[in-house]
Protein backbone atom coordinates (compact mmCIF):
# COMPACT_ATOMS: atom_id res chain seq x y z
CA UNK A 1 0.00 0.00 0.00
CA UNK A 2 2.80 2.46 1.21
CA UNK A 3 4.50 1.42 -1.84
CA UNK A 4 1.85 2.02 -4.46
CA UNK A 5 1.28 5.13 -3.03
CA UNK A 6 4.80 5.99 -3.21
CA UNK A 7 4.30 4.67 -6.32
CA UNK A 8 1.55 7.16 -7.55
CA UNK A 9 3.04 10.06 -6.03
CA UNK A 10 6.42 9.68 -8.00
CA UNK A 11 4.09 9.16 -11.13
CA UNK A 12 2.01 11.78 -10.33
CA UNK A 13 4.85 14.28 -9.72
CA UNK A 14 6.55 12.97 -12.67
CA UNK A 15 3.63 13.63 -14.76
CA UNK A 16 3.48 17.25 -13.35
CA UNK A 17 6.54 17.80 -14.07
CA UNK A 18 6.37 16.92 -17.83
CA UNK A 19 2.98 19.38 -17.80
CA UNK A 20 5.12 21.93 -16.15
CA UNK A 21 8.13 21.91 -18.79
CA UNK A 22 5.72 21.43 -21.41
CA UNK A 23 3.90 24.52 -20.67
CA UNK A 24 6.69 26.94 -19.76
CA UNK A 25 9.05 27.77 -21.81
CA UNK A 26 12.14 30.69 -21.88
CA UNK A 27 11.94 33.62 -23.49
CA UNK A 28 14.81 34.08 -26.02
CA UNK A 29 17.18 37.12 -25.71
CA UNK A 30 19.29 37.48 -28.39
CA UNK A 31 22.44 39.85 -28.59
CA UNK A 32 24.16 40.63 -31.56
CA UNK A 33 27.93 40.86 -31.44
CA UNK A 34 29.13 43.29 -34.45
CA UNK A 35 32.80 42.37 -35.00
CA UNK A 36 33.52 45.91 -35.96
CA UNK A 37 33.07 47.23 -33.16
CA UNK A 38 36.23 46.31 -31.77
CA UNK A 39 34.80 45.25 -28.02
CA UNK A 40 36.53 41.69 -28.06
CA UNK A 41 33.69 38.87 -27.87
CA UNK A 42 35.48 37.39 -24.38
CA UNK A 43 33.97 40.98 -23.06
CA UNK A 44 30.77 39.69 -23.64
CA UNK A 45 28.36 38.93 -20.43
CA UNK A 46 27.06 35.93 -21.61
CA UNK A 47 24.88 34.84 -18.72
CA UNK A 48 22.07 37.60 -19.96
CA UNK A 49 21.37 36.17 -23.18
CA UNK A 50 20.35 33.09 -24.47
CA UNK A 51 21.37 33.43 -28.38
CA UNK A 52 24.12 35.55 -29.51
CA UNK A 53 24.37 36.09 -33.26
CA UNK A 54 28.04 36.82 -34.43
CA UNK A 55 27.81 39.60 -37.48
CA UNK A 56 28.89 39.33 -39.80
CA UNK A 57 29.56 36.91 -42.82
CA UNK A 58 29.58 38.15 -46.44
CA UNK A 59 28.42 36.64 -49.39
CA UNK A 60 31.03 36.58 -52.65
CA UNK A 61 28.94 38.46 -55.06
CA UNK A 62 30.61 35.83 -58.06
CA UNK A 63 30.42 32.80 -56.91
CA UNK A 64 27.42 33.19 -53.78
CA UNK A 65 29.23 31.37 -51.36
CA UNK A 66 29.23 32.33 -47.83
CA UNK A 67 32.89 33.87 -46.93
CA UNK A 68 34.02 35.03 -43.65
CA UNK A 69 36.75 37.78 -43.94
CA UNK A 70 40.00 37.05 -43.23
CA UNK A 71 40.29 39.90 -40.47
CA UNK A 72 37.29 38.32 -38.62
CA UNK A 73 38.02 34.46 -38.82
CA UNK A 74 40.00 34.07 -35.86
CA UNK A 75 37.38 35.49 -33.90
CA UNK A 76 34.61 33.96 -35.18
CA UNK A 77 36.09 30.47 -35.28
CA UNK A 78 36.39 31.03 -31.41
CA UNK A 79 33.38 32.96 -30.58
CA UNK A 80 31.40 29.59 -29.65
CA UNK A 81 34.13 28.63 -27.29
CA UNK A 82 34.50 32.00 -25.80
CA UNK A 83 31.02 32.71 -25.10
CA UNK A 84 30.47 29.28 -23.80
CA UNK A 85 32.89 29.87 -20.88
CA UNK A 86 30.25 32.27 -18.99
CA UNK A 87 27.02 30.64 -20.14
CA UNK A 88 27.70 26.81 -21.49
CA UNK A 89 23.85 27.24 -22.77
CA UNK A 90 24.34 29.97 -24.81
CA UNK A 91 23.58 29.25 -28.90
CA UNK A 92 25.74 30.97 -31.06
CA UNK A 93 24.40 31.40 -34.89
CA UNK A 94 26.91 33.12 -38.12
CA UNK A 95 24.98 36.41 -39.09
CA UNK A 96 25.22 37.00 -42.58
CA UNK A 97 25.03 39.99 -44.62
CA UNK A 98 23.36 43.32 -42.10
CA UNK A 99 22.99 46.80 -42.66
CA UNK A 100 26.29 47.16 -45.13
CA UNK A 101 26.06 44.79 -47.31
CA UNK A 102 24.73 44.74 -51.00
CA UNK A 103 20.98 44.01 -51.36
CA UNK A 104 21.83 43.28 -54.90
CA UNK A 105 23.86 40.14 -53.95
CA UNK A 106 21.40 38.99 -51.76
CA UNK A 107 19.08 39.71 -54.83
CA UNK A 108 21.33 37.49 -57.23
CA UNK A 109 21.54 35.23 -55.05
CA UNK A 110 18.19 34.16 -54.09
CA UNK A 111 16.97 34.29 -57.89
CA UNK A 112 18.38 30.81 -59.31
CA UNK A 113 18.56 27.60 -57.69
CA UNK A 114 22.22 26.91 -57.78
CA UNK A 115 23.24 30.51 -56.43
CA UNK A 116 20.65 29.18 -53.72
CA UNK A 117 22.17 26.20 -53.38
CA UNK A 118 25.99 27.28 -53.15
CA UNK A 119 24.69 29.83 -50.37
CA UNK A 120 22.98 27.65 -48.05
CA UNK A 121 25.51 24.91 -48.27
CA UNK A 122 28.29 26.97 -47.79
CA UNK A 123 26.67 28.59 -45.09
CA UNK A 124 26.33 25.45 -43.61
CA UNK A 125 29.41 24.00 -44.13
CA UNK A 126 31.01 27.27 -42.82
CA UNK A 127 28.46 27.13 -39.57
CA UNK A 128 29.47 23.71 -38.80
CA UNK A 129 33.43 24.05 -39.31
CA UNK A 130 33.60 27.43 -37.03
CA UNK A 131 31.24 25.50 -34.05
CA UNK A 132 27.97 27.71 -34.26
CA UNK A 133 24.66 26.41 -33.50
CA UNK A 134 22.72 28.31 -36.15
CA UNK A 135 22.57 30.76 -39.06
CA UNK A 136 20.97 33.72 -38.95
CA UNK A 137 20.28 35.90 -42.85
CA UNK A 138 20.40 39.62 -42.66
CA UNK A 139 18.82 41.00 -46.03
CA UNK A 140 18.52 44.29 -45.90
CA UNK A 141 16.45 44.07 -47.51
CA UNK A 142 14.07 42.23 -50.35
CA UNK A 143 12.41 45.26 -52.14
CA UNK A 144 11.21 44.01 -55.52
CA UNK A 145 8.33 41.30 -55.61
CA UNK A 146 10.83 38.90 -57.11
CA UNK A 147 12.79 39.31 -54.13
CA UNK A 148 9.72 38.45 -51.97
CA UNK A 149 9.03 35.25 -54.06
CA UNK A 150 12.75 34.04 -53.92
CA UNK A 151 13.33 34.88 -49.93
CA UNK A 152 10.26 32.32 -49.57
CA UNK A 153 11.45 29.52 -51.77
CA UNK A 154 15.22 30.67 -50.20
CA UNK A 155 13.53 30.03 -47.11
CA UNK A 156 12.09 26.92 -47.75
CA UNK A 157 15.41 25.14 -49.23
CA UNK A 158 17.23 26.60 -46.32
CA UNK A 159 14.67 24.54 -44.12
CA UNK A 160 15.35 21.22 -46.38
CA UNK A 161 18.51 21.12 -46.06
CA UNK A 162 18.96 21.82 -43.01
CA UNK A 163 16.50 18.74 -42.13
CA UNK A 164 18.97 16.43 -44.37
CA UNK A 165 22.61 17.77 -43.31
CA UNK A 166 21.69 17.15 -39.67
CA UNK A 167 20.24 13.52 -40.71
CA UNK A 168 23.53 13.11 -42.55
CA UNK A 169 25.53 14.18 -40.35
CA UNK A 170 23.58 12.69 -37.31
CA UNK A 171 24.75 16.33 -35.83
CA UNK A 172 21.60 18.37 -33.77
CA UNK A 173 19.78 20.09 -36.53
CA UNK A 174 20.97 24.20 -37.22
CA UNK A 175 19.18 26.89 -35.94
CA UNK A 176 17.86 29.27 -38.76
CA UNK A 177 16.93 33.01 -38.55
CA UNK A 178 17.06 35.81 -40.07
CA UNK A 179 16.59 39.91 -39.53
CA UNK A 180 14.14 41.65 -40.97
CA UNK A 181 12.11 45.20 -41.54
CA UNK A 182 10.02 46.34 -39.01
CA UNK A 183 6.95 45.22 -40.54
CA UNK A 184 5.49 42.05 -42.77
CA UNK A 185 5.27 44.81 -45.52
CA UNK A 186 8.34 46.68 -46.90
CA UNK A 187 6.87 50.04 -48.00
CA UNK A 188 3.43 47.93 -49.07
CA UNK A 189 5.42 44.66 -50.39
CA UNK A 190 4.45 42.06 -48.69
CA UNK A 191 7.00 39.50 -46.95
CA UNK A 192 6.56 35.85 -47.79
CA UNK A 193 5.06 35.50 -44.08
CA UNK A 194 4.04 31.81 -44.66
CA UNK A 195 7.22 30.69 -45.97
CA UNK A 196 9.28 32.27 -43.35
CA UNK A 197 6.83 31.25 -40.74
CA UNK A 198 7.26 27.77 -42.27
CA UNK A 199 11.50 27.69 -42.15
CA UNK A 200 12.71 30.06 -39.20
CA UNK A 201 12.97 29.64 -35.91
CA UNK A 202 13.58 33.02 -34.28
CA UNK A 203 12.19 36.04 -36.88
CA UNK A 204 14.10 38.88 -35.31
CA UNK A 205 12.54 41.69 -35.89
CA UNK A 206 13.78 45.03 -36.13
CA UNK A 207 11.78 47.55 -34.49
CA UNK A 208 14.24 50.79 -34.69
CA UNK A 209 15.32 53.05 -37.25
CA UNK A 210 12.09 55.24 -36.88
CA UNK A 211 13.13 58.34 -37.06
CA UNK A 212 17.09 59.47 -37.10
CA UNK A 213 18.26 63.22 -37.67
CA UNK A 214 19.05 62.72 -41.83
CA UNK A 215 16.18 61.55 -42.96
CA UNK A 216 13.79 63.49 -40.75
CA UNK A 217 15.36 66.64 -40.01
CA UNK A 218 13.28 68.97 -39.17
CA UNK A 219 11.78 68.01 -35.32
CA UNK A 220 13.15 66.24 -33.06
CA UNK A 221 11.32 62.38 -32.68
CA UNK A 222 11.27 59.09 -31.18
CA UNK A 223 13.88 56.23 -33.30
CA UNK A 224 12.66 53.44 -32.00
CA UNK A 225 9.44 53.92 -29.82
CA UNK A 226 7.15 50.88 -29.04
CA UNK A 227 4.06 53.50 -29.98
CA UNK A 228 3.39 56.59 -31.99
CA UNK A 229 1.26 59.38 -31.75
CA UNK A 230 -1.19 60.61 -34.65
CA UNK A 231 -1.21 64.09 -35.58
CA UNK A 232 2.33 64.58 -34.29
CA UNK A 233 3.62 65.29 -37.86
CA UNK A 234 6.46 62.46 -37.14
CA UNK A 235 6.08 58.92 -38.87
CA UNK A 236 3.27 56.67 -37.69
CA UNK A 237 5.30 53.24 -36.95
CA UNK A 238 6.08 52.17 -33.96
CA UNK A 239 7.15 48.49 -32.79
CA UNK A 240 3.87 47.13 -31.19
CA UNK A 241 1.78 48.51 -35.22
CA UNK A 242 5.13 46.48 -36.55
CA UNK A 243 4.90 43.47 -34.55
CA UNK A 244 1.25 43.19 -35.09
CA UNK A 245 1.43 43.86 -38.51
CA UNK A 246 3.99 40.34 -38.61
CA UNK A 247 1.39 38.21 -36.47
CA UNK A 248 -1.68 38.88 -39.18
CA UNK A 249 0.32 37.92 -41.37
CA UNK A 250 0.21 34.83 -40.25
CA UNK A 251 3.82 34.28 -38.57
CA UNK A 252 3.60 32.27 -34.86
CA UNK A 253 4.10 34.65 -31.86
CA UNK A 254 6.73 31.96 -31.34
CA UNK A 255 9.02 32.43 -33.94
CA UNK A 256 9.20 36.57 -33.34
CA UNK A 257 11.65 38.34 -31.40
CA UNK A 258 11.51 42.05 -31.02
CA UNK A 259 14.23 44.36 -31.82
CA UNK A 260 15.59 46.78 -29.09
CA UNK A 261 18.36 49.22 -29.84
CA UNK A 262 21.71 49.85 -27.77
CA UNK A 263 21.75 53.18 -29.63
CA UNK A 264 19.89 56.12 -30.18
CA UNK A 265 20.11 59.52 -32.46
CA UNK A 266 21.06 63.12 -31.71
CA UNK A 267 19.46 66.04 -33.16
CA UNK A 268 20.27 69.53 -33.05
CA UNK A 269 17.69 71.60 -31.15
CA UNK A 270 17.09 75.02 -33.06
CA UNK A 271 16.32 76.70 -29.88
CA UNK A 272 17.65 74.97 -26.78
CA UNK A 273 14.42 75.59 -24.12
CA UNK A 274 12.12 73.86 -26.76
CA UNK A 275 13.11 70.41 -26.43
CA UNK A 276 10.60 68.08 -26.29
CA UNK A 277 9.25 65.51 -28.76
CA UNK A 278 8.48 67.13 -32.28
CA UNK A 279 10.67 69.94 -31.47
CA UNK A 280 12.01 72.01 -34.07
CA UNK A 281 15.00 70.66 -34.92
CA UNK A 282 18.25 71.48 -37.96
CA UNK A 283 19.36 67.88 -38.61
CA UNK A 284 22.39 65.92 -37.15
CA UNK A 285 24.03 67.06 -33.82
CA UNK A 286 27.49 66.03 -34.35
CA UNK A 287 27.41 65.55 -37.97
CA UNK A 288 26.82 61.60 -39.82
CA UNK A 289 23.91 60.18 -38.87
CA UNK A 290 23.88 61.24 -35.51
CA UNK A 291 24.18 57.64 -34.04
CA UNK A 292 25.42 57.15 -30.43
CA UNK A 293 25.65 54.04 -28.74
CA UNK A 294 23.95 54.01 -25.02
CA UNK A 295 27.16 53.63 -23.09
CA UNK A 296 28.16 57.30 -25.14
CA UNK A 297 24.68 58.76 -24.43
CA UNK A 298 25.26 57.74 -20.59
CA UNK A 299 28.77 59.55 -20.80
CA UNK A 300 26.86 62.66 -22.53
CA UNK A 301 24.72 62.62 -20.18
CA UNK A 302 26.98 62.78 -16.81
CA UNK A 303 29.17 65.08 -18.61
CA UNK A 304 26.87 67.75 -19.48
CA UNK A 305 24.43 67.24 -16.80
CA UNK A 306 21.76 66.35 -19.00
CA UNK A 307 17.91 66.10 -18.51
CA UNK A 308 16.40 62.83 -19.16
CA UNK A 309 12.81 62.05 -19.48
CA UNK A 310 10.74 59.04 -20.41
CA UNK A 311 7.78 59.11 -22.14
CA UNK A 312 6.00 55.75 -21.06
CA UNK A 313 3.10 56.78 -23.69
CA UNK A 314 5.19 56.23 -26.79
CA UNK A 315 7.53 54.47 -24.75
CA UNK A 316 11.09 56.50 -25.81
CA UNK A 317 13.69 57.89 -23.90
CA UNK A 318 15.34 61.28 -24.31
CA UNK A 319 17.62 63.34 -22.83
CA UNK A 320 18.81 67.01 -23.76
CA UNK A 321 21.29 69.80 -22.66
CA UNK A 322 22.18 72.59 -24.58
CA UNK A 323 21.10 72.59 -28.08
CA UNK A 324 21.89 68.83 -28.47
CA UNK A 325 18.67 66.25 -28.04
CA UNK A 326 18.97 62.65 -28.08
CA UNK A 327 15.91 60.12 -28.27
CA UNK A 328 16.64 56.57 -27.70
CA UNK A 329 16.00 53.81 -25.16
CA UNK A 330 17.11 53.55 -21.51
CA UNK A 331 16.21 51.18 -18.98
CA UNK A 332 12.25 52.23 -18.81
CA UNK A 333 12.19 52.03 -22.51
CA UNK A 334 14.17 48.14 -22.23
CA UNK A 335 11.95 46.80 -19.17
CA UNK A 336 8.39 47.70 -20.91
CA UNK A 337 9.87 46.81 -24.40
CA UNK A 338 10.49 43.32 -22.42
CA UNK A 339 7.17 43.30 -21.20
CA UNK A 340 5.80 43.82 -24.15
CA UNK A 341 7.56 40.90 -25.51
CA UNK A 342 6.64 38.81 -22.55
CA UNK A 343 2.62 39.80 -22.14
CA UNK A 344 2.27 39.48 -25.98
CA UNK A 345 3.62 35.62 -26.02
CA UNK A 346 6.60 36.90 -28.34
CA UNK A 347 9.31 34.66 -28.35
CA UNK A 348 11.69 37.14 -26.66
CA UNK A 349 13.62 39.98 -27.67
CA UNK A 350 16.86 40.68 -29.37
CA UNK A 351 19.20 43.74 -28.92
CA UNK A 352 21.53 45.44 -31.49
CA UNK A 353 24.34 45.74 -30.21
CA UNK A 354 25.97 43.98 -27.00
CA UNK A 355 28.88 46.13 -26.66
CA UNK A 356 27.12 49.29 -26.64
CA UNK A 357 25.47 48.38 -23.44
CA UNK A 358 26.57 50.44 -20.27
CA UNK A 359 27.61 48.05 -17.69
CA UNK A 360 25.53 45.59 -18.74
CA UNK A 361 22.42 47.75 -17.46
CA UNK A 362 20.05 47.26 -20.20
CA UNK A 363 21.20 43.66 -20.76
CA UNK A 364 20.28 43.26 -16.88
CA UNK A 365 17.24 44.58 -17.40
CA UNK A 366 15.71 41.43 -19.57
CA UNK A 367 17.70 39.52 -17.72
CA UNK A 368 16.80 36.03 -18.96
CA UNK A 369 17.21 34.21 -15.32
CA UNK A 370 14.15 36.59 -14.28
CA UNK A 371 12.10 35.93 -17.90
CA UNK A 372 10.66 32.15 -17.32
CA UNK A 373 6.96 32.65 -18.64
CA UNK A 374 4.06 30.70 -19.51
CA UNK A 375 3.96 29.51 -23.35
CA UNK A 376 1.02 30.25 -25.05
CA UNK A 377 0.92 29.64 -28.68
CA UNK A 378 -2.15 31.35 -30.32
C1 LIG B 1 26.98 39.57 -15.67
O1 LIG B 1 25.60 39.52 -15.40
C2 LIG B 1 25.29 38.85 -14.18
C3 LIG B 1 23.77 38.72 -14.10
O2 LIG B 1 23.15 39.98 -14.05
C4 LIG B 1 25.88 39.62 -13.02
O3 LIG B 1 25.62 38.93 -11.82
C5 LIG B 1 27.38 39.77 -13.23
O4 LIG B 1 27.89 40.61 -12.23
C6 LIG B 1 27.68 40.38 -14.59
N1 LIG B 1 29.12 40.36 -14.82
C7 LIG B 1 29.78 41.44 -15.19
C8 LIG B 1 31.24 41.24 -15.40
O5 LIG B 1 29.25 42.53 -15.33
C1 LIG C 1 34.11 31.18 -54.79
O1 LIG C 1 35.02 32.24 -55.01
C2 LIG C 1 35.98 32.37 -53.99
C3 LIG C 1 36.78 33.64 -54.26
O2 LIG C 1 37.17 33.71 -55.59
C4 LIG C 1 36.84 31.13 -53.94
O3 LIG C 1 37.79 31.25 -52.90
C5 LIG C 1 35.97 29.92 -53.69
O4 LIG C 1 36.74 28.75 -53.74
C6 LIG C 1 34.86 29.85 -54.70
N1 LIG C 1 33.96 28.77 -54.31
C7 LIG C 1 33.43 27.94 -55.16
C8 LIG C 1 32.56 26.86 -54.57
O5 LIG C 1 33.59 28.03 -56.37
C1 LIG D 1 13.31 70.42 -43.59
O1 LIG D 1 13.26 71.83 -43.71
C2 LIG D 1 13.90 72.32 -44.87
C3 LIG D 1 13.96 73.85 -44.83
O2 LIG D 1 13.41 74.37 -43.68
C4 LIG D 1 13.14 71.82 -46.08
O3 LIG D 1 13.77 72.27 -47.25
C5 LIG D 1 13.12 70.32 -46.08
O4 LIG D 1 12.30 69.82 -47.13
C6 LIG D 1 12.59 69.78 -44.77
N1 LIG D 1 12.83 68.34 -44.73
C7 LIG D 1 11.87 67.46 -44.50
C8 LIG D 1 12.25 66.01 -44.58
O5 LIG D 1 10.73 67.78 -44.23
C1 LIG E 1 3.47 29.01 -38.17
O1 LIG E 1 4.36 28.07 -37.62
C2 LIG E 1 3.88 27.46 -36.44
C3 LIG E 1 4.98 26.64 -35.81
O2 LIG E 1 5.74 25.97 -36.76
C4 LIG E 1 2.65 26.63 -36.79
O3 LIG E 1 2.14 26.02 -35.64
C5 LIG E 1 1.59 27.57 -37.39
O4 LIG E 1 0.48 26.83 -37.81
C6 LIG E 1 2.17 28.35 -38.55
N1 LIG E 1 1.22 29.36 -38.99
C7 LIG E 1 0.72 29.40 -40.20
C8 LIG E 1 -0.25 30.51 -40.49
O5 LIG E 1 1.03 28.59 -41.05
C1 LIG F 1 13.09 79.69 -27.26
O1 LIG F 1 11.99 79.02 -26.67
C2 LIG F 1 11.52 79.66 -25.52
C3 LIG F 1 10.49 78.73 -24.90
O2 LIG F 1 9.57 78.28 -25.85
C4 LIG F 1 10.97 81.03 -25.91
O3 LIG F 1 10.52 81.69 -24.76
C5 LIG F 1 12.07 81.82 -26.57
O4 LIG F 1 11.55 83.05 -27.06
C6 LIG F 1 12.67 81.08 -27.72
N1 LIG F 1 13.83 81.76 -28.24
C7 LIG F 1 13.95 82.09 -29.51
C8 LIG F 1 15.20 82.81 -29.90
O5 LIG F 1 13.09 81.85 -30.35
C1 LIG G 1 21.27 74.17 -39.90
O1 LIG G 1 22.45 73.38 -40.01
C2 LIG G 1 23.22 73.71 -41.14
C3 LIG G 1 24.44 72.76 -41.16
O2 LIG G 1 24.03 71.45 -41.03
C4 LIG G 1 23.70 75.15 -41.09
O3 LIG G 1 24.39 75.45 -42.28
C5 LIG G 1 22.48 76.06 -40.95
O4 LIG G 1 22.92 77.38 -40.75
C6 LIG G 1 21.62 75.62 -39.77
N1 LIG G 1 20.44 76.44 -39.72
C7 LIG G 1 20.06 77.10 -38.63
C8 LIG G 1 18.83 77.92 -38.75
O5 LIG G 1 20.67 77.02 -37.58
C1 LIG H 1 4.56 61.74 -24.25
O1 LIG H 1 4.71 62.59 -25.34
C2 LIG H 1 3.51 62.98 -25.93
C3 LIG H 1 3.86 63.77 -27.17
O2 LIG H 1 4.59 64.89 -26.84
C4 LIG H 1 2.69 63.78 -24.94
O3 LIG H 1 1.45 64.14 -25.52
C5 LIG H 1 2.45 62.94 -23.71
O4 LIG H 1 1.80 63.72 -22.73
C6 LIG H 1 3.75 62.44 -23.16
N1 LIG H 1 3.44 61.49 -22.11
C7 LIG H 1 4.16 61.39 -21.01
C8 LIG H 1 3.72 60.35 -20.04
O5 LIG H 1 5.12 62.10 -20.80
Amino acid sequence: MVYSNKFQFVVSFFLFMLHLHASTAQNIIGGYWFADSGSPAADINSTLFTHLFCAFADTNPTNFTVTISSSNSAKFSSFTQTVQQKNPSVKTLLSIGGGASNPSTFSAMASQPTSRKSFIDSAIQLARSNNFHGVDIDWEYPSTPSDMQNFGIFSREFRTSLISEARNSGKPILLLSCAVFRSSDYYSLEMPSKAMNDSFDIINVMSYDFHGPNWFPNRTAAPASLNYQTNSGAYQVGGDQGIRSWIAAGVSRRKLAMGIPYYGYAWRLRNGSNNGLYAPANGSAFGGDGSMGYNQIRAFVSQNGARCVYNSTLVTDYCYAGTTWIGYDDVQSVAAKVNYCKNNGLLGHFVWQVASDNNWALSQTGDCQKFLIPFVDT
